[in-house]
């Protein structure tokens, strides 16, 4: 096997936990979990969620890495090399092109929320909200979306941005999140305490922490577990990607441990600082994709240096929201230079072009096409629906099933290196068995064959 992949490599450990975390942390964890936490009825979705966290989601970040790193290339191209190594089909490689295309369509509606995001920055540092009724802002949002000329064009900004980060290669990165992580953290901390003083705390807290088990329907257990593979990035290969450039030589259990749980914790700490706001105003918890575009912006219009500090919020979500984007375009961009001889740079215009138009999609959705529905879901919903809740966890079942089954105990264990064989047995159960039997129950529930 390959010692090192030729798009390079991290510098440090620190800097793949960096990078890693940066992938993880992003829209997932400030807009969608509040979201979807929000319409399947807070406490007994969020427990479903932590427990697809540990169970399934730390194993197949793990075995994700591992894969990485071991074939050290585009996803598409490794799971060819190491099915050829472990004398399996051929076959495999689809995991990584189910990759790929997931990639792309995640990528697609991502950038346009993104480009929400960074809207918002202009309209907090304008002073809009400033004493605003939650009505008022809810008006601000309704206008805002329903302008597809807007959207598109800060859909388009945002697909920019992330294309020259990726034409650069992911060092420039590396630098810059070093610092936004741990800012965002910081003004994470500063709204949850906000949210005590100004919110419904402990009615936000019982919301998200209260398990209410009649709440939850078996399409929202699919949610769930959708979540904890979008949020840890998995499934997909950027994971994958990212451990492709991982050094030997660091360990590959405990670097996934932290990951997952700073990315949890990021999670969590929205939830604390939104649905306080949300009770103490009358909103309604289940109000979906708009949901921090119009409650946050009340907090920030009441709060002393509320403009400022939103302003800083907003670009702290754009920031998270670009350090992810960059690792779901990787995979296509490291499989076009290895396998079209093409430049970085060519590699990055024609998949940013592709996954642009797919957005053009994603931005109607919201105003002009809103009444165009399949299976009574817009287009957003639609791609939304087939990525997280379908191809993020079929991915990580294969993903499981490869380095459970197919992958050689030599191989598995040698590059995964766990310091105790009781880890190493436990992670084995988990992928093995655990994880996959999950997925499996999960979508047959969901489509209500069990
Ligand atoms: N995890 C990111 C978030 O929570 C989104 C993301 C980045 C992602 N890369 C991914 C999701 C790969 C699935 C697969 O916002």
């Amino acid at each position: 096997m390959r010692n090192a992949s030729q798009h390079g490599q991290w510098s440090s450990r620190l800097a793949f936990i960096l990078a890693a975390t940066g992938s993880a942390v992003g829209l997932g964890n400030i807009w969608k979990f509040p979201y979807i936490a929000g319409e399947n009825g807070g406490g007994a979705f969020v427990l479903i969620y932590l427990l697809c966290i540990l169970a399934i989601g730390i194993p197949i970040m793990m075995a994700e890495i591992m894969l990485g790193r071991r074939g050290r290339q585009s996803p598409i191209n490794t799971m060819k090399d190491l099915a050829a190594e472990a004398g399996a089909s051929r076959f495999w490689s689809w995991l990584g092109w189910l990759g790929v295309i997931a990639g792309f369509l995640i990528l697609s509606y991502y950038s346009v929320i993104a480009g929400w995001a960074m809207a918002y920055v202009v309209r907090l540092a304008s002073g809009v909200f400033e004493g605003a009724t939650a009505d008022g802002v809810s008006n601000i949002f309704g206008q805002f979306i329903a302008d597809p000329e807007k959207l598109l064009a800060w859909h388009s900004l945002f697909m920019i941005l992330t294309m020259l980060v990726v034409a650069r290669g992911v060092k420039g990165l590396e630098r810059a999140v070093k610092f936004l992580m741990p800012a965002l953290l910081v003004i994470l901390i500063l709204l949850v305490g906000y949210a005590m003083d100004q919110g419904a705390f402990e009615q936000g807290v019982s919301f998200l922490f209260k398990a209410d088990f009649s709440k939850i329907t078996s399409e929202g257990v699919l949610t769930a577990m959708g979540h904890a593979f979008f949020t840890l990035s998995l499934g997909m290969g950027a994971i994958m990607v990212y451990g492709s450039y991982l050094p030997s030589k660091v360990s590959i259990g405990s670097t996934a441990v932290i990951i997952a749980l700073a990315d949890t914790a990021v999670a969590l700490l929205a939830g604390l600082a939104i649905f306080p706001i949300v009770f103490a105003n009358g909103l309604e918890p289940s109000s979906g994709p708009g949901l921090i575009f119009q409650t946050l912006p009340i907090a920030f219009g009441h709060m002393a240096y509320g403009s400022f500090f939103g302003c800083l919020f907003f670009v702290l979500l754009v920031f998270a929201a670009w350090s992810s984007s960059i690792s779901l375009i990787e995979p296509a961009v490291a499989w076009l230079v290895e396998n079209k001889n093409m430049s970085r740079m060519r590699a990055c215009i024609w998949a940013g072009l592709v996954t642009w138009v797919v957005g053009i999609g994603t931005v109607l959705s919201f105003n002009l096409a809103a009444d165009i529905k399949i299976f009574g879901k817009t287009f957003f919903d639609v791609l939304d629906y087939l990525t997280a809740n379908i191809m993020l966890p079929l991915g990580g079942l294969c993903i499981a099933v490869f380095a459970g089954w197919v992958m050689s105990k030599e191989n598995s264990a040698g590059e995964l290196n766990l310091k105790r064989p009781l880890i190493y047995s436990g992670w084995k159960i988990l992928v093995k068995f655990i994880s996959p039997v999950a997925v499996i129950i999960v979508f047959l529930k969901a489509i209500d064959l069990i």
